[in-house]
């Protein structure tokens, strides 16, 4: 079990490296086929993300509500990601999702820090 935590974090932690760094640096610097090749390998980790996620949620755990509301959590955590970048490359406004990412994003650690298994437990 510890095994697969330590791959969702991997998978998350190097996740959100490569989303700051496509919306904001490589957005700003307008470098477009770099934002493209780092967004197709995020893209990837949303994949890693999401196989690690349901590996723990069906790897002998109760499923109950914290576990759904957890998984609602990463995803919407992945999606609000998407916005920003699908937004930011059409210059469109993005404050509104930055925010919401940030509130989502604390809400999906902390719930995954508070639940059972892994290398923190509070
Ligand atoms: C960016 C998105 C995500 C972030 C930041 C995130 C974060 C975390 C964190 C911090 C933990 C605790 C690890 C530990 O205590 O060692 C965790 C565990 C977990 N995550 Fe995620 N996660 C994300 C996406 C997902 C998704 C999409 C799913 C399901 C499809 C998922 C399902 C789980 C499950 C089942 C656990 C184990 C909870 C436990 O019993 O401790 N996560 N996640």
């Amino acid at each position: 079990m510890t095994y697969n935590t330590h791959a969702h974090i991997t998978s998350w932690a190097v996740a959100i490296i490569l989303f700051v760094v496509a919306a904001t640096i490589l957005n700003k610097a307008g470098k477009e086929k770099s934002q493209k090749i780092v967004k197709m390998i995020l893209r990837l980790f949303y994949l890693f993300i999401l196989a690690t996620g349901l590996l723990l949620l069906f790897g002998g755990v109760e499923i109950d509500g914290e576990y759904i509301g957890k998984a609602i959590l990463g995803v919407l955590t992945i999606g609000f990601m998407e916005m920003i970048l699908a937004r930011s490359s059409k210059q469109k406004s993005t404050g509104l999702f930055w925010g919401l990412f940030i509130v989502v994003l604390i809400l999906t650690i902390g719930l995954g820090m508070k639940l059972p298994l892994g290398i923190w437990r509070f």
